[in-house]
């Protein structure tokens, strides 16, 4: 059994969570809370939506508005919080409610692959850049500082009801590789989570067991303790690895067959 020092990198840290009002950022933040984090930005486009987050302990949750596509919010969001040592990007969308618009040839133009790549990929490398300083002088001041990117097991392979998502996650994916290798040398750890099925908004179609927003958040600290890079969290996600390392050919065309089959997924 891992035996997890729990209080390495997550006590006494500075964290800054997007999409922090739900979901799995919402666990986020609690778990932080329990965790001793010193001080924890809870960023969310309406920052009205913070407002119980805050209330469990007003003098660590720190409420700032943010969507993460908008570079002046983003720059905003650099200036207020320039003690940042862990960044969890975490705030993400599926794709449009209307499954035709989620493919590439079906939708009536590509207004929505363009949004979720803008928001799963271009926003979360900007955010990595913009908090660049602040994680390497974290490092310099002693702290273990972390880049944690939230990704989906839809990385792992096409997940053809939501290919565009596939496509930004899996471009993430690779850019967290990428910007692992260049913070190494500073210091800064960058961690790719291939998320499993969480019981938030995103799933709420799917009918099956869900893991709930705290416990995944438990499962990726205890994993960013350990200085895992690539972390496998939620329900289904390790299995999941599993099975598309045992047979990558099979598992993906059984996948397109679902979707032959039942194209309205
Ligand atoms: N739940 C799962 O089973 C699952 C599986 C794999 C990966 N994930 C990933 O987990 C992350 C969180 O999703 P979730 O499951 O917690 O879904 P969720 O409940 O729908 O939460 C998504 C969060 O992202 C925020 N968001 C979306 N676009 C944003 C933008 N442009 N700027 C700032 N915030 C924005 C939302 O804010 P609003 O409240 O304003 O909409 C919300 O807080 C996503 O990256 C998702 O891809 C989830």
């Amino acid at each position: 059994m891992n035996t997890v020092d729990r209080n390495a990198r997550i006590e006494g840290c500075t964290a800054f969570v997007t999409g922090a009002n739900q979901g799995i950022g919402k666990g986020f933040v609690e778990v932080l809370l329990e965790r001793g984090a010193k001080k924890i930005y809870a960023a969310a486009r309406r920052p009205e939506t913070l407002e119980s987050l805050t209330a469990l302990d007003s003098a660590r949750v720190v409420a700032l508005p943010l969507d993460i596509t908008i570079a002046t919010q983003r720059v905003a969001a650099f200036a207020a919080a320039p003690d940042v040592d862990l960044l969890i990007n975490n705030a993400g969308i599926g794709g449009s409610e209307e499954p035709a618009e989620r493919r590439f040839l079906a939708a009536t133009s590509l207004a929505d692959a363009r949004l979720v790549m803008e928001t799963d990929f271009w926003a979360q490398i900007e955010m990595c850049r913009g908090f660049a300083t602040a994680l390497q002088q974290g490092a310099r001041r002693g702290r273990r500082p972390a880049i944690v990117n939230i990704l989906s097991v839809g990385a792992l392979f096409c997940v053809v009801e939501y290919s565009t998502y596939s496509a930004a996650k899996v471009a993430l994916a690779f850019a967290t590789i990428g910007l692992r290798a260049e913070f190494e040398s500073s210091g800064v750890s960058v961690h790719g989570v291939y998320t499993g099925s969480v019981d938030t908004r995103i799933s709420a179609r799917n009918p099956h067991a869900k893991t709930s927003p705290p416990d995944h958040a438990r499962e990726v600290l205890d994993a960013v303790e350990r200085d895992e890079a690539d972390i496998y969290a939620g329900l289904g996600a390790r299995e999941i690895l599993n099975a598309v390392r045992a047979d990558p050919e099979n598992f993906q065309r059984e996948r397109v067959r679902r979707f032959r089959d039942d194209p309205l997924r």
